[in-house]
């Protein structure tokens, strides 16, 4: 048993923020992560051409800006890079290796037990904290829709984490599910693949270009939202014109409304659009269900595909091993309240990265959650 003053799960952006932050106030930590690495979303789950969607200004953590010569659309390698230096710069030690089974809450000390498997040694150890800090991400397990047939399909089918690059695609009758990023870029980058591409698209989105968003989030710091939203949908308007002849359809609230109120983002068009118009990536309706190879639409067209790719999102696994979840969390593994308000729960628990607010969100919440840490400590010590 090793006891700490904060522990921290999950060494993702959000929780190399929180460890960058208590380092800076000398305030000791644990940090442990599952994976051999940190940042395993990027290292591990995302596909070969994935850019940060947000210009570098909105995607920085804690004291440290990114360079001014990196690219204001960054790659991933070059985010990457960013984050192993920031694990430097902080001299950050997450423990690897270390999958956070269960966390609850002590009554009778006040302090959260939590116990890791320890993968290499194969062990389970256990922690004692003051403060616990749930930042384990939105992104936790890879979600599939429960489609009819699914499990008898013949071809091949994936999940977008798992996708990389289309190469091994090429002349394949291929269907992307999902219209979120995800899905309408791999849908892009499969059609350059040589695939031959489809794509499902079920929901209302809407398909902006990301220098639209660039110029509202700038906006935004000065007018309100559904000003900002008007102008938005007005350029994108303007740019791509009626698409609802393409099944694409404008959901009623605007972009950033969605975005602040249910977490749903715009999509970013990285040239999806135009292959959509030019008829090189078919539009399709929502799956009904599967016959072995082939896959039934909800307006009974048949059509068989060699390999189905699920850009269908993410879940949070936090309620999978956070026993007293519900002193912040819903049982979706999501804050139970709403931004700004969302990152203190009871007892001092704490969760970042969880308010749909990409990067800039999890450099926010490790800077109020820190800060409430050390008042609560200083309380601690010289009530
Ligand atoms: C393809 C893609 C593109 C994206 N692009 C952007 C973008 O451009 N801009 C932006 O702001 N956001 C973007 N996001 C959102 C993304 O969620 C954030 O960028 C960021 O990775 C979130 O950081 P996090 O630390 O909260 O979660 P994560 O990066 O998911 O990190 C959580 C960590 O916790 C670990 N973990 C999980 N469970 C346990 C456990 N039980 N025990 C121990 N460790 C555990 C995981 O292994 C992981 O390393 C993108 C997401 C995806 C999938
Ligand atoms: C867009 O096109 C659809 C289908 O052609 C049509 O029904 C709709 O009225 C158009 N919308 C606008 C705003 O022009
Ligand atoms: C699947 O297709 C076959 C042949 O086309 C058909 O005989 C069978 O009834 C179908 N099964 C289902 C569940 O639709």
């Amino acid at each position: 048993m090793e006891e700490t003053l904060v522990l921290v799960v999950g060494a993702g952006p959000a929780g190399l923020g929180i460890a960058a932050c208590l380092t800076k106030k000398s305030i000791p930590y644990i940090l442990l992560e599952k994976e051999d690495c940190c940042a395993s979303l990027w290292k591990k789950r995302a596909y070969d051409r994935c850019h940060l969607h947000l210009a570098k200004e909105f995607c920085s953590l804690p004291f440290k800006p990114h360079a001014p010569q990196a690219n204001k659309y960054m790659g991933k390698d070059d985010f990457i890079e960013y984050i192993d230096d920031y694990v430097l710069d902080f001299d950050i030690r997450p423990r690897y290796y270390h999958s956070v089974e269960s966390a609850s809450f002590d009554e009778a000390t006040g302090k959260w037990l939590v116990k890791a498997r320890d993968i290499l040694v194969k062990a389970t150890k256990v922690f004692v904290a003051s403060f616990l800090v749930v930042a384990t991400g939105e992104n936790g397990k890879s979600y599939i829709p429960d489609i009819s047939g699914l499990k008898d399909y013949k071809g091949d089918v994936m999940h977008s984490s798992e996708y990389k690059c289309g190469r091994e695609f090429q002349d394949k009758d291929v269907l992307v599910v999902g219209c979120g990023n995800s899905g309408m870029e791999i849908s892009y980058d499969l059609c350059n693949s040589g695939a031959k591409t489809s794509i499902v698209i079920r929901n209302p989105v809407h398909v902006v270009a990301r220098e639209m968003i660039f110029v509202g989030m700038h906006l935004l710091k000065y007018i309100p939202v559904s000003t900002v939203d008007a102008i938005v949908t007005f350029a994108s308007k303007l740019k791509y014109g009626n698409l609802s002849n393409y099944e694409i359809h404008r959901p009623n609230e605007g972009p950033f409304f969605l975005k602040a109120t249910k977490g749903r983002s715009p999509v970013l068009d990285v040239g999806t659009v135009a292959k959509i118009q030019s008829g090189d990536i078919k539009v399709l309706q929502g799956i009904s269900r599967i016959n072995k190879t082939k896959v039934i639409f909800e307006d009974d067209v048949e059509l068989a595909f060699d390999a189905i790719i699920f850009a269908t999102g993410f879940k949070s696994t936090a309620c999978d091993w956070l026993k007293d979840y519900d002193y912040i969390l819903n049982n979706n593994g999501f804050p139970k309240n709403r931004f700004p308000n969302h990152w203190k729960g009871k007892n001092k628990l704490y969760c970042a990265g969880l308010s749909r607010m990409g990067i800039q969100g999890a450099s926010k919440d490790a800077i109020v959650i820190t800060n409430d840490i050390e008042m609560v400590v200083r309380a601690m010590i010289a009530p």
